[in-house]
């Protein structure tokens, strides 16, 4: 006998990368920034008052949407903040989803949408990418109430043009609302926040763990029409971030040049370590992302990610179709990066002197 309603007892929970702790790993496997967030985020975590912890938070964390709405030139109504991208997936998937109204997604992508899915007792309509991560036209007649769309994708490091996501966007009006799941927009060259004021069923989906270096603190936010956010709001918690996570997030976002820094740092080893990648014999496809997924040719991806491990060098490896000869790699510093890639070499070579 079990006292869960039979959908939670037969799902299985979302499984998360590794947090290994230590002075000697290398961690290059959850997709976080290399670099501190903005020193002004603890110069504002210091500043809070005891009073402010004394009394409830903004509920609709005034001070960061006034900053957010700045920075993605759109009205501060149409911000809603969560605690962590996660939760906006959350909250989305329990408003427009149940049972008969199904959660649709293009595959392979980020491994909680089934999740979410199955928690909600909806079905889960998985819609395979094309070779090249191309948007599948079957994801059209999936009959979903809510699409999501992660752009850049996880774990491809692929990015749909912002037109082809409004030409989407436009064949659901009426029918389904698209969220575009923007978690690494910040190290790609284009982004979609201005579809959410175009269409009234557009949801873009933020996260300041990967862009702001500030996954330890759990602060995300939706952009979305003033009607979209007003429904969202009536399934949030009503203080579902905390004040000192509301001043952290919103030091971060008003201190523009560091995180542009940053951004430049991040992507400037992205090209470094995907060229070099490339010069070891991986196959390596453009990266919009701070990841990027590594083809591993001739050679076993299981294993090198096994080797890796043992030499406390953490990298993501996923046993699924299309993804099983591949490594996932966060981009870290100069030296992460190049600990990597040492390691690889070593691998590759021993692999060369026994395998072949
Ligand atoms: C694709 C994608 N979306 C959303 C998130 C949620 O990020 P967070 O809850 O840290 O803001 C993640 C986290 O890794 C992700 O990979």
């Amino acid at each position: 006998m079990s006292y869960f309603r039979p959908n939670i007892e037969k799902m299985n929970g979302y499984v998360p990368g590794l947090q290994p702790t230590g002075d000697k790993i290398t961690k290059l496997n959850t997709n976080e920034n290399p670099y501190p967030p903005s020193p002004k985020v603890m110069e504002a975590i210091g500043g809070v008052s005891p009073d402010r912890l004394r009394r409830y938070p903004s509920s609709t964390c005034d001070a960061f949407r006034e900053e957010a709405a700045k920075v993605n030139r759109v009205p501060p109504e149409s911000i809603l903040c969560c605690n962590g991208g996660d939760e906006m997936l959350t909250i989305a998937v329990r408003s427009f989803c149940g049972e008969g109204r199904p959660l649709a997604y293009p595959t392979p992508t980020y491994s909680l949408y089934p999740v979410l899915a199955a928690s909600q007792n909806c079905p889960g309509i998985e819609v395979e990418f094309d070779e090249s991560y191309n948007l599948p036209g079957e994801l059209l007649h999936t009959g979903a109430k809510l699409t999501i769309l992660c752009n850049p994708n996880a774990p491809s490091g692929s990015f749909v043009e912002p037109s082809v996501v409004q030409r989407l966007a436009g064949e659901f009006k009426g029918k389904s609302v698209l969220l575009v799941d923007e978690a690494y927009v910040d190290f790609a060259s284009k982004n979609c926040a201005h579809l959410a004021q175009a269409n009234d069923n557009v949801i873009i989906l933020r996260s300041m763990s990967k862009g702001y270096s500030l996954a330890g603190l759990r602060f995300g936010y939706a952009i979305a029409s003033k009607e979209l956010i007003r429904g969202l709001e009536k399934v949030k918690d009503s203080y579902n971030v905390d004040a000192l996570s509301i001043a952290a997030a919103t030091a971060a976002i008003k201190d523009q040049e560091y995180f542009l820094g940053n951004i430049e740092k991040v992507k400037s080893e992205r090209a470094r370590l995907t060229n070099a990648l490339c010069d070891l014999g991986f196959k390596v496809p453009e990266s919009q992302a701070n990841f990027i997924l590594a083809q591993c040719i001739d050679r076993n991806a299981a294993q090198a990610y096994k080797e890796l491990t043992r030499r406390e060098i953490y990298v993501r490896y996923f046993d699924l179709p299309r993804l099983e000869d591949k490594l996932r790699i966060t981009v870290g510093t100069k030296d992460e990066n190049d600990a990597l890639l040492k390691a690889l070499k070593e691998i590759l070579h021993a692999d060369g002197d026994t395998a072949r």
